[in-house]
């Protein structure tokens, strides 16, 4: 079963930044792109880094611990390829970045 949840206003995150949200036990990591909003989940499957504070060029963030890269348009690992973060459908509705989650 899936529902939406908004997650933060989008004028609180400009262009080229990125913010950690919480919700629900779950902490999703959002990315201002020139292409729109983008949200994985920002916990790094190797040992746990937050991902939004890591480097973001083209697209990859690069985990600030230890360097493995993400896609952030679909959660992607690019350095282990059996690895990867949930990324999740996003909205903006009236303003806000909205996520769709499955439970
Ligand atoms: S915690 Fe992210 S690469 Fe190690």
């Amino acid at each position: 079963m899936s529902s939406w949840i908004k997650l933060i206003e989008s004028e609180k995150i400009a262009l080229g930044e990125s913010r950690c949200v919480e919700f629900e036990g779950k902490s999703f990591g959002i990315f201002h792109l020139d292409t729109g909003f983008h949200v994985i989940d920002n916990i790094c499957p190797h040992k746990g880094a937050p991902l939004h504070e890591g480097f973001v060029q083209n697209g990859v963030v690069v985990c600030p611990w230890h360097q493995w890269e993400f896609q952030v348009t679909d959660g992607k690992c690019l350095s282990i390829q059996t690895q990867g973060v949930t990324s999740y459908p996003v909205e903006i509705r009236e303003n806000s970045i909205w996520v769709e989650v499955t439970s």
